[in-house]
Parts: C-alpha cells; sequence; structure tokens
C-alpha cells in the first residue's frame, strides 16, 4: 500500500515499542521517516536500515521531547530532513509507579513533562509550520486508556493522559480551519518493554489478562495499525476523538 507517497512523518520515541511499530507502519505505507529518541543506538541503525530496505527514507534525530527547546527543534529539524512534514505522532510516553502521598514533583515533572509539555509544544511548532505553510497535517497523540480509566499508584500519568483528551477535543476546535486533523490512540495493554515487569510477573500478568475482555495482551503492530489508519486520508473526516486499541479493556462488563 503506498497511501503515504510523498509524505514525511515524524514518530516521537521510536527507538523500540509502539512507536517503532508505528514507523515501521507507516513506511510500509509509503511514508519517509524521522525517527526519534533521546538517543540514537543499535535499535535506530536496525530500524534505519528495516525502513530503507522497504524503499522508503529514513533518519533519526535525538532529542529528549520533556525540553520544549528540544521538542520545538526537533520539529523544526524534522522538517528540514525532507523539506516537509506531514504526519506528527506524538508517541514517546513515560509512567512513574508511587503512591499519591510519596510522589515527588521530580518525578510529576518527568511524567508530565515528556507525556503533555512536550506533545502540546511539538504540536505548537508543527501547526506553526503547516499555517505558515498553508499546508495539511495531521495529528496523533499516543494517549491511553488512562485518559478514560483510573489506574491507582500512577496519578501523574493518569493527569497527564487525561490532559491528552481535551488537549485534542480543544485542537480539533481550532485546526480544522487551518486543515489539520488531531486523534488521540488509547492503546491498552501492549506488549512492549514499558510493561516488563508486567510480563515478567505471570501471576500479576494473569490478573491483567483476565481482566481483558479478549483474554490477551495486545501488539505494537495493533496499535500502529490505527495509527496508520488515522493518518491515512481513509479517516479525513476524522478529528478530535479517542480510539481505543485495548480488547475491550475501557469499555467491558462481568456478566455475572
Ligand atoms: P516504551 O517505553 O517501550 O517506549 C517509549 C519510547 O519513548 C522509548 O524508546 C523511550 O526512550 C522514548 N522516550 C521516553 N521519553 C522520551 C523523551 N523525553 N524524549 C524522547 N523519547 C522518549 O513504551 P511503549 O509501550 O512503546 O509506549 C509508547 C506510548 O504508548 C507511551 O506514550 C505510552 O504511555 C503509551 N501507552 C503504552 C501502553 C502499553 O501498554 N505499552 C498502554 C497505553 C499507552
Amino acid at each position: 500500500m503506498n497511501r503515504f507517497e510523498n509524505k514525511v512523518a515524524l514518530v516521537t520515541g521510536s527507538s523500540q515499542g509502539i512507536g517503532a511499530a508505528c514507523a515501521i507502519r507507516l513506511a510500509a505505507d509509503g511514508a519517509d521517516i524521522i525517527l526519534n529518541g533521546r538517543s540514537f543506538d543499535e535499535r535506530g541503525e536496525k530500524l534505519i536500515k528495516q525502513i530503507t530496505d522497504m524503499g522508503r527514507r529514513a533518519h533519526f534525530i535525538e532529542a529528549d521531547v520533556s525540553k520544549t527547546p528540544n521538542v520545538v527543534k526537533l520539529v523544526t529539524d524534522a522538517i528540514a530532513v525532507y523539506g516537509q512534514l506531514d504526519i506528527l505522532v506524538n508517541n514517546a510516553g513515560v509512567e512513574k509507579n508511587n503512591d499519591f502521598w510519596n510522589v515527588t514533583e521530580e518525578e510529576y515533572d518527568f511524567v508530565m513533562d515528556t507525556n503533555l509539555k512536550g506533545v502540546f509544544f511539538g504540536i505548537q511548532a508543527f501547526v506553526k509550520y503547516c499555517k505558515d505553510k498553508q499546508r495539511a497535517g495531521v495529528i496523533i497523540n499516543m494517549s491511553s486508556v488512562h485518559e478514560e480509566i483510573i489506574f491507582p499508584h500512577f496519578a501523574a500519568y493518569c493527569a497527564s493522559k487525561g490532559a491528552l483528551k481535551m488537549l485534542t477535543r480543544n485542537l480539533a476546535t481550532e485546526l480544522a480551519p487551518l486543515n489539520m486533523r488531531i486523534n488521540n490512540v488509547a492503546p491498552g495493554a501492549i506488549a512492549t518493554p514499558i510493561n516488563k515487569k508486567l510480563m515478567d510477573n505471570p501471576e500479576k500478568l494473569a490478573g491483567v489478562i483476565d481482566n481483558i475482555p479478549m483474554k490477551k495482551m495486545g501488539t505494537p503492530e495493533d496499535v500502529a495499525a490505527l495509527v496508520a489508519f488515522l493518518a491515512s486520508d481513509d479517516a479525513k473526516y476524522v478529528t478530535g476523538s479517542t480510539y481505543f486499541v485495548d480488547g475491550g479493556l475501557t469499555y467491558h462488563y462481568e456478566e455475572q
């Protein structure tokens, strides 16, 4: 499929997990890719090879998106690499497990600056570019089922993803006249390194899986398929909402 022919996509936090799968899927569907992570290593090298082997271009930009000047520079540099940017996938995200009463300001800032502030100012830089150049643009934020359902002991994470819900609802209206769309993807339990601790604990994992109607974790590729749909013209009338990819977790009901 070549639905992203002549399009360039930036995927933040794409060295591994969901971000890497999004980069590969968008490339498979025809896009050139700007990869990002805090540091370039063998994972980035492997991804560049994988994408160029598909006949697409790929470039890695090191940037910590939790710092506003860095995320703004990331977007500016990404535009400069191939002379355009069409799709922004705000995927980079972090979580911290702590009882609410013990959460430090440092932990709070770590989560909020990556999951919310970096996304906010990354979008702003992309919007300024699209507005100046009168170009259409698509934004996808990697939210979480926890923009909707609770996650005790992850208060800052829930606050950050809950804020993304309203950011996307709000921006859809402001950006529609600019020919820009914005949506959230909300994964449930996906098998990625962020869930290593859970996956290494069979008892806890069984409990999580039991709570999912489809009785399994999702894959990064399941999430990437939804991202590719929302980024494409098949979704040209879709903006301002959240799409769950969670095996039924969010709105499930235990039949008695
Ligand atoms: P992961 O931890 O495997 O990958 C996240 C990537 O983002 C890593 O490569 C990391 O280095 C990068 N990153 C983190 N902070 C960064 C920063 N400040 N600047 C640049 N890169 C940074 O996690 P995963 O599972 O792939 O998560 C991706 C997104 O999906 C996150 O936003 C996460 O909150 C969200 N998500 C994941 C779920 C899951 O079950 N795996 C469920 C719901 C949401």
